[in-house]
């Protein structure tokens, strides 16, 4: 019989994850069909229920439900449970348990374009929400030297760092500080919605201070390249955008539903192709 996976969220129509999928299903020969469903928070616990009745294989989790999900799952991974949020579910011994694979698609994709381990790396991280939060305990988890973190709220920013559960060196910093102090930086981390449709014009910090062939990753796609990416790239900086964790955080999705590795490339084009070029308009 067909296995059927899916993604929950609230909206959801312009989710491009259901391609993504069903196009990887469609290439290694796998039965399965991968379905967008809109659930209101109201809703969230009888769809959760309701899927596993009707022998759903799991799914990802999106805005506004990957925190709310959790005391709704029967297990939950260590790394989800300490970043505080869910974005994969997948059935294991007939119950749901709980994944976070944003962290580790991010981090997927900046060990393969920035080059060299992490290990020995300085990293600013701007910002200090959910995706903040992945990426931070991912890096710290992974044993980078150092991650300091820069956000308009300086508490939200201390209080990351010191509920995270992996240690590692580094502080907190108002975005004066860190655009005065840029050029110690080898990975510059970009995780708030300031640059994203509308905010196009907009860029967390100045970057003018930045260390010629620092890396700069912006986890937006939509634009493409960011108003940060644009002038990091005029400094010199090499750039990368929100595409290779997006899709990273699928495909590592997809491994732990079906034990089989897609191919990042397909899904980037796919993507890219679903984007049409019409990234700043849309
Ligand atoms: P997500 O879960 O998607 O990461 P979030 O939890 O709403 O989103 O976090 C958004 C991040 O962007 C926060 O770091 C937020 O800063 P504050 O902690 O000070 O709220 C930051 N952010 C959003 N809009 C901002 C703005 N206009 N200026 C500065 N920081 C902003």
């Amino acid at each position: 019989m067909r296995k059927l996976f899916g993604v929950i969220g609230d909206p959801i129509a312009h989710s491009m994850s259901p391609l993504m999928h069903n196009d990887a299903f469609a290439q290694l020969g796998i039965d399965g069909y991968y379905q967008p469903f809109h659930v209101k928070s109201a809703d969230l616990a009888a769809a959760v229920h309701g899927m596993k009745a009707i022998g759903v294989q799991g799914f990802n989790v999106t805005i506004p439900h990957k925190t709310a999900i959790m005391p709704l799952l029967d297990q939950i991974d260590p790394l989800a449970k300490a970043i505080g949020a869910v974005n994969t579910v997948v059935r294991e011994n007939g119950g749901w348990t709980g994944y976070n694979t944003d962290g580790a698609g991010f981090v997927q994709g900046l060990r393969e374009e920035c080059g060299g381990p992490l290990e020995d790396k300085r990293v600013l991280l701007i910002g200090a929400g959910g995706a903040a939060r992945a990426i931070y305990y991912t890096l710290a988890s992974e044993k980078v030297n150092q991650i300091d973190i820069a956000n308009r709220t300086l508490e939200k920013a201390a209080s990351l760092a010191e509920s995270c559960p992996y240690s590692v060196a580094g502080t907190v910093k108002t975005t004066q500080e860190a655009e005065a102090e840029l050029a110690a930086y080898d990975i510059i981390i970009q995780t708030t919605s300031i640059g994203m449709l509308p905010l196009i014009e907009a860029a967390p910090l100045s970057v003018e201070n930045i260390k010629p062939g620092a890396f700069v990753s912006d986890i937006i796609y939509n634009p493409f390249e960011t108003k940060l990416l644009q002038e990091a790239k005029k400094q010199g900086a090499r750039i990368q955008n929100g595409l290779k964790m997006f899709v990273y955080q699928g495909a590592l999705a997809f491994e732990k539903w079906t034990g089989q590795t897609p191919d990042i490339e397909r899904m980037a084009d796919i993507v890219r192709h679903q984007l049409g070029g019409n990234y700043v308009n849309n």
